[in-house]
């Protein structure tokens, strides 16, 4: 009989080779196309690294070039809306989303991979509208992502500091390693699929609560503690019910995730209207001793998803919007993979062992 080694979260396995991103869970430390997570948002913008990976992922382009074409997606995403929104009536914002994304295809003239990204932030933003009983607004083919998107979001544009600080959470979330959703876009990238299937892959993966999923659990659970007084007995609680908290641990990192100090920083840039940042800074330094009391030896730390939760919260994105959000900026890590994946030309297509009856 053989042996074999099942590693059931395959925690530790590589399964590629990437020049996107790079992860060091001990060293605290993220690298995008060639820059710290932490520079990367100070030196460029969502144009920015988005073109940088896409031209790792052997789409040569520029943020200039990437600007003017994402504008124009997003114009051609936005004549199709008509076509696209039918196959999510009916369903909750986030289910919207994914179907939206699934009845996206190809067109003569555009590459899918911009067609990808311009499409995202037209439908992430008609649909949380279309929640909130309001028409689409039409996109502004001149601003950047992250600025169009807030004013197709809210139907008039928000302040610069506003789109920066949107501007910086799509780049600090562009891309991360092998991620789950990543993973899963590459794993259907592997058949030769094309770009529209790995990325609705990604995003299904996205959506769930251990992954992308998160931040809107995160404004939840603030919500709930409500006051300072309450955070012990509410965190202890919850951790005695073998709850996780959201916006902690994290499987790579065993120390602080370094998108949360980007995020944090980005935060800080926006005031304190509308969110208790005192109280959430007091939620994350008990929330974190008392991980590491419930946990030894776990090392859970802040994840990205808790600074996430209070940045889009801040921005007044709806929380039902937060993963489609979160996807607009992920798109651009999930495109870059899908194109490295197929170059290999290898399937992905691991074993398992069975464990049912045999036959007679
Ligand atoms: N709160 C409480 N306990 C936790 C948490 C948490 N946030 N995270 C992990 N643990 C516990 C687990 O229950 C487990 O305890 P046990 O050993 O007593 O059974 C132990 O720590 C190890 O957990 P694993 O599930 O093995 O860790 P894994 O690497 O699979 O988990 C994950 C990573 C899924 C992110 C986890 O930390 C979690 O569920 N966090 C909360 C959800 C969250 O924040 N998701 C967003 C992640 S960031 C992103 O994907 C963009």
């Amino acid at each position: 009989m053989t042996l074999h080694q099942i590693t059931a979260g395959l925690d530790g396995v590589t399964a590629a080779t990437t020049a996107l991103s790079h992860v060091d869970g001990e060293g605290g430390e993220l690298i995008i196309a060639g820059s710290r997570v932490a520079q990367l948002a100070e030196e460029t913008d969502f144009e920015g690294v988005a073109a940088r990976l896409l031209t790792a992922a052997g789409k040569a382009t520029n943020a200039d070039e990437l600007r003017q074409v994402l504008g124009e997606a997003r114009v051609r995403a936005f004549a199709r809306l008509d076509a696209i929104l039918p196959a999510t009536e009916g369903l909750a914002l986030g289910a919207g989303f994914r179907a939206a994304i699934a009845a996206i295809d190809k067109e003569e003239g555009i590459a899918d991979e911009i067609a990808l990204l311009g499409a995202m932030p037209v439908l992430a933003a008609a649909l949380a509208r279309r929640a909130e009983g309001l028409a689409p607004v039409a996109p502004d083919a001149k601003l950047g992502q992250a600025a169009d998107l807030l004013r197709m979001l809210r139907g008039a544009p928000g302040s610069a500091a506003e789109a920066a600080a949107l501007d910086a959470y799509l780049t600090t979330v562009s891309d991360h390693g092998m991620n789950a959703s990543t993973f899963a876009a590459r794993v259907v990238a592997s058949t030769q699929a094309d770009l529209f299937m790995a990325i609705t892959a990604g995003y299904c993966a996205l959506s769930g609560p251990l992954h992308g999923g998160a931040p809107a659990p995160v404004l939840d659970m603030l919500e709930a503690i409500g006051t300072a007084g309450n955070i012990a007995p509410w965190i202890d609680a919850a951790l005695a019910r073998g709850e996780r908290l959201m916006g902690f641990g994290h499987r790579i990192y065993k120390v602080r995730d370094p998108r949360a100090d980007v995020l944090k920083r980005a935060v800080g840039t926006l005031g304190s209207e509308g969110m208790d940042l005192g109280l959430a800074a007091e939620v994350e330094a008990y929330a974190r001793e008392a991980l590491a009391i419930a946990k030894p030896g776990r090392r859970l730390d802040t994840n990205v998803e808790f600074y996430t939760a209070i940045l889009l919260g801040a921005l007044k994105i709806p929380r039902e919007a937060f993963t489609p959000v979160f996807a607009v900026g992920r798109t651009a890590g999930w495109v870059a993979h899908a194109l490295e994946q197929q170059r290999t030309g290898r399937l992905l297509r691991p074993a398992s062992v069975y464990t049912g009856p045999m036959p007679a």
